[in-house]
């Protein structure tokens, strides 16, 4: 399995697993917003395994931004969108998807934190994201999501980077 940072080709592969995983998708353009303004901070999980032949397969990715205006001024990364393909999920693909992007927000940018929207019933992020990777509710934001799920908007330090 290899983690790589996100390519304009990987775009069409990204976009299936991000159909097949989650109800919030984007268009072509959004993708490729983020990789041509930030090309350092969205990745890919490729299982190499499976190229016999094929092309490598996209298991996973992470979708980041730096944020264009914080309100509050202070420079800061935003994970737009992460997932991992069912077959491939619990071997920690998640975790360094997000790492490798965090780290290159600091490095790239000083980025002091990163934040994120979750649905309040999404058990298996919110572990990944209170449990492993120590980020914080910040609040809960009533009725974010198009169906009416209230979602919590996270923050993580990562000053301690620096
Ligand atoms: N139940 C409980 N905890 C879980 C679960 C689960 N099903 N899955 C992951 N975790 C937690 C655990 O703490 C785990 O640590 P452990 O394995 O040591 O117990 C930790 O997350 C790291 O797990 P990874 O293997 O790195 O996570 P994975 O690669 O399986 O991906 C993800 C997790 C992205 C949430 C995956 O389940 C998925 O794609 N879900 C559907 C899409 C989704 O919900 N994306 C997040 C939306 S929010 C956003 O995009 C900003």
């Amino acid at each position: 399995m290899d983690i790589r940072v996100l390519q304009p080709s990987d775009i069409p592969h990204v976009q299936l697993a991000n159909i097949t995983n989650l109800p919030e998708n984007y268009f072509c353009k959004y993708y490729l917003y983020h990789a041509l303004s930030w090309p350092q901070l969205s990745y890919v999980a490729v299982d190499l395994s499976h190229s016999s032949g094929s092309p490598p397969k996209i298991v996973g990715y992470v979708l980041a931004k730096m944020e264009e205006e914080p309100t509050d001024g202070v420079q800061h990364g935003h994970i737009t969108s992460l997932s991992v393909m069912r077959t491939h999920r619990r071997l920690g693909l998640a975790e360094k998807l997000m790492r490798q992007s965090q780290k290159a927000m600091v490095e790239a940018f000083g980025a002091k934190y990163v934040s994120l929207h979750v649905r309040v019933s999404n058990k298996a992020a919110l572990h990944l994201y209170r449990d492993t990777l120590q980020f914080k509710v910040n609040k809960v934001e009533g009725r974010y999501y198009a169906d009416g799920e209230n979602a919590y908007s996270m923050r993580k330090d990562l000053t301690f980077l620096e």
